[in-house]
């Protein structure tokens, strides 16, 4: 049968080659294409950073303006995916909603989804990033019973995303600058982060040869989970579990008891030993956001604050190298902006798209074999059938 390496859960396994992402978790250090994440999210701005995972450079000036134009010319959906919204229960789990239509999507492009196609796989790409954040906010109109707003031309990625989820036809109020700017370094701080859970389900899925609908429908379904990006909903849960700062030394107990399964959601990762670039840059944006909307003193950041001083101090969480991850920030800044806790792993899924589907373009575009982990069998030796009659 041969040898094989036992790795549950990929602790010690690079499954393929990539020139997207690197990460070096000791240092906290994180670059797209080589350039820095602290760089990227001040300087770059969300579509500006897909271009560059989709193309390995950054864009020119009007290279720029090409790509930020294809994308705003594919943000809307065909009007039979507004029908099959109509067919969700209203209290439907948005990311429920969001495996099931972005699988959906393949079945609108027959034309377009050659994988070996080069301007098919662009197209597929290109679609993708410009129809998810309307897909994602249709879910939320889709349970508060408004009506879906269409996108519009004239305003950015993050514009248009905050435009569809809280304009409506009667009243559609102009975007706040300062808030369009947290949500655009939301999307970036979130575009990729090499071969997690949902990425590398994505490479598997692709592996086999799947359209790349199908490949993001999967990975949609496995951020959904909250060891991974489930985890910023859960922050907020958490949070409001907690209720009151007088409670957090019983929830930080809870957290250190062996014998107790509960974890303090948005703290830990596998990669980053030392702390999260993301976390830090997503720190900074949460504070400008809360000044901006005069929410500095709301009850639920004094508990998120007190939790985060207490796991930078105490020891339990020294010693297992287990700081504050992305998704602890990223979850008050979209409390604080008004997008309801249930859309948080929606909008994780929209600026991770980009990642998805570029791992995915590299790997279609490069020589690969289907993905075929094996396995340490523990079952039974061979034993005879025993009749129904007999057991
Ligand atoms: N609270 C309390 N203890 C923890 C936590 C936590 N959040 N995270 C890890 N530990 C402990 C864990 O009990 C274990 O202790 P011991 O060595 O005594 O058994 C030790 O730290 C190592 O944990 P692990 O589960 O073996 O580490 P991992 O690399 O498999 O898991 C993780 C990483 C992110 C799943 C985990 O830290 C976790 O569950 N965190 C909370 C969920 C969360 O915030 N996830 C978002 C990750 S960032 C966004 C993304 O990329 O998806």
């Amino acid at each position: 049968n041969g040898y094989f390496t036992y790795d549950p859960g990929f602790m010690s396994t690079a499954a393929c080659e990539s020139k997207l992402t690197y990460i070096d978790g000791g240092k906290g250090v994180l670059l797209h294409g080589g350039y820095p994440i602290e760089q990227l999210a001040k300087e770059s701005d969300y579509l500006e950073t897909c271009y560059l995972l989709l193309n390995g450079e950054l864009p020119t000036a009007s290279q720029k303006e090409e790509f930020v134009s294809i994308i705003t010319n594919h943000t809307m959906v065909h009007e039979n995916i507004a029908r099959f919204f109509r067919g969700f229960r209203s209290d439907a789990h948005p990311m429920a909603i969001m495996c099931g239509v972005v699988g959906a999507l393949s079945s609108f492009y027959h034309d377009s989804l050659d994988i070996n196609n080069e301007e098919h796989r662009k197209i597929s790409a290109h679609r993708l990033i410009a129809k998810m954040p309307t897909l994602a906010a249709m879910c939320h109109k889709h349970h508060v019973g408004q009506p879906f707003m269409y996108p519009s031309n004239k305003l950015s990625y993050s514009e248009n995303f905050l435009h569809m989820m809280f304009g409506t036809p009667c009243d559609d109020p102009e975007v706040n600058p300062v808030l369009a700017r947290a949500m655009d370094k939301i999307f970036l701080l979130h575009a990729d982060h090499e071969q997690n859970a949902s990425t590398s389900t994505v490479r598997l899925a692709g592996s086999s040869g799947a359209n790349p609908f199908a490949c993001i429908a999967a990975g949609i379904a496995t951020l959904w989970g909250p060891a991974h990006g489930g985890a910023n909903e859960a922050v907020l849960n958490m949070l409001e579990e907690i209720g009151s700062v007088d409670n957090i030394d019983k929830f930080v107990a809870k957290a250190k008891d062996k014998n107790d399964p509960f974890r303090l959601m948005g703290f830990g990762h596998r990669v980053y030993k030392n702390f999260d670039p993301r976390a830090k840059v997503m720190k900074e944006t949460c504070d400008e956001v809360l000044k901006e909307l005069g929410l500095e003193n709301d009850p639920l950041l004094a508990i998120a604050k007190r939790l985060e001083q207490i796991a930078l101090e105490d020891d339990y969480f020294i010693e297992k190298k287990l700081y504050p991850n992305v998704d602890f920030y990223s979850g008050i800044i979209m409390k604080a902006i008004g997008i309801p806790t249930d859309m948080f792993t929606v909008i994780f899924a929209t600026g991770r798209t980009v990642g998805w589907i570029a791992h995915w373009h590299e790997m279609i575009s490069s020589p690969y074999k289907i993905g075929r982990p094996r396995q340490l069998y523990t079952g039974y030796t061979p034993r005879d059938y025993v009749p129904i009659e007999e057991r």
